[in-house]
């Protein structure tokens, strides 16, 4: 089945590769973004991604999802542990959302523990790096099928 998903990442990780590689690797989202690209292709998914560092633009694009989208791979950044305002999108929108972060937030400042957005996510991947970006991929293709 063709399905096509949008690749979303919230503030700050247009500056991956560079910011807190100790945390987030070195990987750019580029190179991230081009792991599922590949992925993709291999399976007919159409993906478009889209960055941005402006909670505004996050919800803007998540209602336009709406009129396309199978689907969506979401980083919110730090806009996780703040946003009711992108946790209603999701919820306006009833597309199935995967939760996803680089870094297991349960490990780290008790602040990155709450998220206000797992409960309207079908799931959640943390803590695997580059690779989280691929487990939620699968886990949501395997969600529509
Ligand atoms: C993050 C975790 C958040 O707590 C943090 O604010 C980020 C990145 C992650 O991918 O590990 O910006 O979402």
């Amino acid at each position: 089945m063709a399905h096509k998903i949008l690749v979303l990442n919230g503030p700050n990780l247009n500056l991956l590769g560079t910011r807190e590689p100790e945390v987030y690797g070195t990987d750019t989202l580029d190179d991230i973004v081009g792991d599922l690209r590949k992925l993709a292709e291999g399976q007919g998914i159409e993906l478009r991604d889209y960055q941005s560092n402006s909670e505004g633009a996050l919800i803007d694009a998540l209602h336009e999802a709406r009129g396309w989208a199978a689907g969506v791979v979401f980083n919110p950044g730090a806009f996780t542990h703040t946003s009711v305002a992108l946790r209603d999108a999701i919820s306006a929108t009833e597309l199935p959302v995967v939760e996803t972060h680089l870094s297991n937030v349960h490990a780290r400042e008790e602040f990155r523990h709450h998220s206000y957005i797992s409960a309207v996510c079908v799931g959640v991947v943390a803590g695997f790096g580059r690779e989280s970006y691929r487990l939620a991929f699968d886990a949501l293709i395997s969600h529509l099928q």
